[in-house]
């Protein structure tokens, strides 16, 4: 794909791993829709910045909670800023609990947020994308589903659906537009435990390559993914070699 003139949205775009993927994408002359929630006055600095890169940028609050609404979000995204080429579903929430402990709330928000309004994005944006257009979907997947553990039930259960459904979307969606997944490890700390040494987490969780990654890196990794023409449903792990051990 020729990136310069096409447009993304990014969903929770304002801050961390979607910070960096809208930075990437705005650097190549793609034009950003950056979605976010509470992080307004964040979503505000990243347009600018991309602003800065001499492309189209606007925010747009949604909150993802409210997923069969999620066609407004496209919508106003469509007629402020025309047909959108690529999307990705980035934004997502990390309840914890295990089974026994996850409350019926805490399950319906994680499925809202992190599975079903990824669904409800892919089907409005198939639909406005015109035939005579490629698209690509990038889907934000995590690394630590690919083993069983009984920590964040709800979290686990709704990202192993995502790699699933990403699968199921390539084949329905092709030709016209690729669904791919990236499966970050860890990217960098849990909002709140920024003052945790890094380096003992990495030893600790015996990460092969010996320290945690960076939003940078999982940018890198779906900007490569968006240059592939030949490639659909697949899931790329990013987790410094976690899943190996
Ligand atoms: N960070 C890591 O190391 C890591 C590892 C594995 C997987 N991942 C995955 O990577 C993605 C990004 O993670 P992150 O750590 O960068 O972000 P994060 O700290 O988990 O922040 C969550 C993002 O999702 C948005 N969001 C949450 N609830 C929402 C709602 N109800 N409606 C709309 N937006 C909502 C937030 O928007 P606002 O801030 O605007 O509210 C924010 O942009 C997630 O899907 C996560 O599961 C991250």
């Amino acid at each position: 794909m020729e990136f310069r003139g096409k447009t993304a949205l990014v969903t929770g775009g304002g801050i961390r791993l979607g910070r960096a993927i809208v930075g990437a994408l705005a650097q190549k002359g793609v034009n950003v829709a950056i979605h976010y929630n509470s992080s307004k006055d964040a979503a505000r600095e990243v347009k600018q910045d991309a602003l800065n890169c001499c492309v189209d940028a606007e925010i747009f609050q949604f909150d993802l909670s409210d997923f069969a609404r999620v066609d407004q979000l496209v919508q106003d995204v469509f007629e402020r800023m025309g047909p959108i080429d690529i999307l990705i579903n980035n934004a997502g929430n990390y309840k914890r609990g295990t089974g026994l402990k996850t409350t019926q709330e805490a399950v319906e928000a994680s499925f809202n947020v992190n599975l079903f309004s990824p669904w409800w994005l892919i089907k409005a944006f198939a639909a406005q994308l015109p035939s005579d257009r490629q698209g690509k979907i990038v889907n934000i997947c995590d690394a630590g589903i690919f083993r069983t553990a009984t920590d964040h039930f709800a979290y686990r259960l709704t990202k192993k659906a995502l790699c699933e459904m990403t699968r199921m979307f390539a084949l329905e969606l092709a030709p016209n537009i690729t669904v791919n997944a990236v499966a970050p490890g860890i990217m960098m700390p849990l909002a709140g435990f920024e003052h945790l040494d890094m380096d003992a987490v990495a030893e600790k969780r015996r990460i092969p390559l010996d320290r945690i990654g960076s939003p940078e890196i999982i940018a890198e990794n779906v900007m490569h993914i968006l240059s592939q023409d030949f490639m659909t449903g697949s899931i790329i792990k990013i987790d410094g070699g976690e899943n190996i051990v």
